[in-house]
């Protein structure tokens, strides 16, 4: 989704702007640009819908520098994609860049009309920048202007903003949309994201909801939403790795599919002993509030949302505890009965989908009500995160920074988080300590075992070679194997572009069968589980009606590839281990067909690794 970067220095700063942009561009995006104040203090704005090596190659015809500047990578909301249509806005002597959406901008487009701007482009976001300009007309400077304008607008937005008047000045302020503040030694930044910037600093404040913030060579002052100045504090973000480098391996997604033992090892590293969850890497509130829950409500979007799905069978298995799941889009906008002693869990890798955020922040409102939720729990993989920031729990997920938009490592993490949270509720309501016991002891061995599934690659790029020319796919689990089905179809889906269905394998004579033929590949999760039988008989209708199986089981569960059935074997494991395990076959197999199809692996088309507008 749309990227800011902002830097002011003693300096050049365009390679700054444009390293910051392509650190930016596993977000997903349509069109880039940048305006820098050039020594004569003229704004140079260089724009274009594609690829910032698009930019750079205007950039390289009529180059621009400038010690003040910023830039943006754009994805579509109002207005297609094209080169007006681009940031940064500019309003004669002031650029800006923005993210979100400006709710009232057609009130406010014609209120500026009225006044005699003329607007270039369909965007909302060129409103802001003559509203600037009209606030900064009648005799303000560019923060009071900015301050002002804030004041006016419905939405969201992050928002960066230069003034050709002002060289020594950068303006920023958010609501709604991250964005936050690289502390450099006399030179600092902006950026929707720390990762933009990891080139330049590690030190980053993240400002509030409603924050302006007026950024000079030598000095950072912030006002709240009431005006009032405020001291926001420095985080030194540790080295860790630095994920713009694929390494060896040719996409990010492979990258990020291959880390996964070690990301997983890394979640579950100082929160399980030999025999038991510690259930103080919940946090220190944790024992107060656990004994508490008597129902726990899970809202998340996309992938987080099938993590959800996974950890309700948990829930109510180990635990008894029931556990409804809900996409944020939906449960935002509906009136929802809140039994007491409900805990409102919030999944996300990013910490900053605006539906989930909105939601969180409704249930939070709603528990200052009498009858409102007990508490907040997010989990999560990016620290300081406003979901993170907001919640009165977190579990981080360790994943680290996933640049691949289709979501790999950050899912199975979210897995292994979800089930240390659902074991130590259990404990808290009467799992047997001999149970907890074989549940722990099956995540030690889960980082080995994960090696092994992704040994399966050479296997699974075979078997991708079946699809290569279909158009359809239907994936079929059981249990807790269904929302793994989904999680599969949906990988498919995003980055092959071939359309892809889940179903619950007991549902396929309710509908999906229609749709079987010798074109449709029908894959199946098969692990060795209580449903297993329930599950060959569903798959005899598949193959009576002509459909190619695709079924990734254990030997154990006694398939055998015969003409019409492939079995991919994986390696025997515990079975509440499976969902983990059974996802990354199904990772390798889309991507495998995407590289078939030759589509862009991390960037699929239309698709945004961030989502933080609704
Ligand atoms: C986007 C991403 C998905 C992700 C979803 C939810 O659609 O492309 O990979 O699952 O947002 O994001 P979150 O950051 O809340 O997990």
């Amino acid at each position: 989704m749309c990227g800011i970067v902002g830097a002011l220095a003693q300096r050049n700063v365009n390679e700054i702007l444009l390293e910051g942009l392509r650190r930016l561009e596993y977000r997903g995006y349509d069109s880039a640009g940048v305006c820098l104040l050039d020594g004569d203090r003229q704004l140079q704005l260089r724009k274009s819908q594609g690829k910032v090596a698009d930019l750079e190659t205007r950039l390289d015809a009529e180059p621009a520098s400038g010690r003040l500047g910023i830039a943006h990578t754009r994805w579509a909301t109002h207005g297609a994609p094209s080169d007006v249509n681009s940031h940064p806005h500019v309003s004669d002597n002031i650029a800006l860049v923005h993210n979100g959406i400006i709710e009232n901008y057609q009130s406010l487009r014609t209120q500026l009309q009225d006044k005699g701007y003329r607007f270039l482009s369909d965007t909302d976001t060129e409103v802001v920048v003559h509203l600037i300009h009209s606030l900064a007309a009648s005799g303000r400077n560019l923060l009071a202007a900015v301050t002002e304008a804030t004041k006016q607008l419905e939405g969201a937005y992050a928002l960066g903003v230069i003034s050709a008047d002002e060289p020594e000045v950068l303006v920023c302020a958010r609501s709604g949309s991250p964005l936050v503040v690289g502390v450099g030694i006399e030179e600092n930044f902006i950026a929707s994201d720390p990762m933009a910037l990891r080139q330049v600093t590690d030190r980053f404040i993240y400002l509030e909801e409603g924050d302006v913030a007026e950024i000079t060579l030598g000095g950072i002052a912030v006002r709240d939403k009431l005006g009032e100045e405020v001291s926001r504090p420095v985080h030194k973000l540790n080295g860790g790795h630095d994920a713009a480098d694929k390494g060896r391996y040719r996409h990010y997604m492979q990258k990020e599919i291959f880390e996964q033992p070690q990301v997983v090892e890394a979640t579950l590293a100082g929160r399980i002993g030999e025999k038991s969850v510690l259930s103080e890497a919940l946090g220190a509130r944790a024992h107060e509030i656990l004994p508490e829950v008597k129902q726990v409500q899970i809202v998340a979007c996309g992938t987080s949302y099938h993590a959800g799905l996974v950890a309700r069978y948990w829930l109510e298995d180990w635990a008894g505890i029931p556990c409804s799941v809900e996409v944020a889009s939906e449960i935002r906008y509906r009136k929802t009965a809140v039994r007491p002693g409900t805990l409102f869990v919030t999944i996300s890798q990013s910490g900053e989908t605006a539906d989930t955020l909105a939601a969180l922040r409704q249930a939070r409102q709603q528990g200052q009500e009498e009858l409102g939720y007990l508490a907040s729990l997010t989990i999560c993989n990016v620290p300081n995160s406003s979901l993170v920031r907001e919640s009165e729990l977190s579990l981080m997920t360790e994943a680290g920074p996933e640049i691949g938009v289709a979501s790999t490592k950050a899912f199975t993490t979210q897995l292994v988080a979800l089930q240390l949270f659902c074991i130590a509720l259990a404990k808290v309501n009467g799992l047997p300590a001999e149970r907890e016991a074989e549940l722990v002891s099956a995540l030690h061995q889960l980082p080995q075992l994960m090696e092994q599934f992704t040994g399966l690659d050479r296997l699974v790029q075979q078997t991708s070679e079946a699809f290569a020319e279909k158009h359809h796919a239907l994936f079929l689990g059981r249990g807790v194997e269904y929302p793994i089905a989904l999680e599969g179809a949906l990988k498919l889906k995003e980055i092959s572009y071939i359309h892809a269905e889940a179903y619950p394998a007991g549902e396929l004579k309710h509908g999906p069968l229609a749709l079987v033929d010798a074109d449709m590949p029908v894959i199946v999760v098969a692990p060795n589980d209580e449903l297993l039988e329930k599950l060959k008989s569903n798959l005899q209708e598949v193959r009576a009606r002509g459909g190619q199986l695709f079924v990734f089981a254990s030997p154990e569960a006694g398939f055998a590839s015969e003409p019409g059935v492939t079995v991919v074997e994986v390696p025997d494991a515990p079975e509440s281990l499976s969902p983990i395990l059974y996802t990354v076959p199904l990772q390798l197999l889309s991507y495998h067909v995407a590289l078939l199809k030759g589509t862009d692996v991390d960037q699929p088309r239309n698709l945004a690794k961030s989502v933080t507008v609704e």
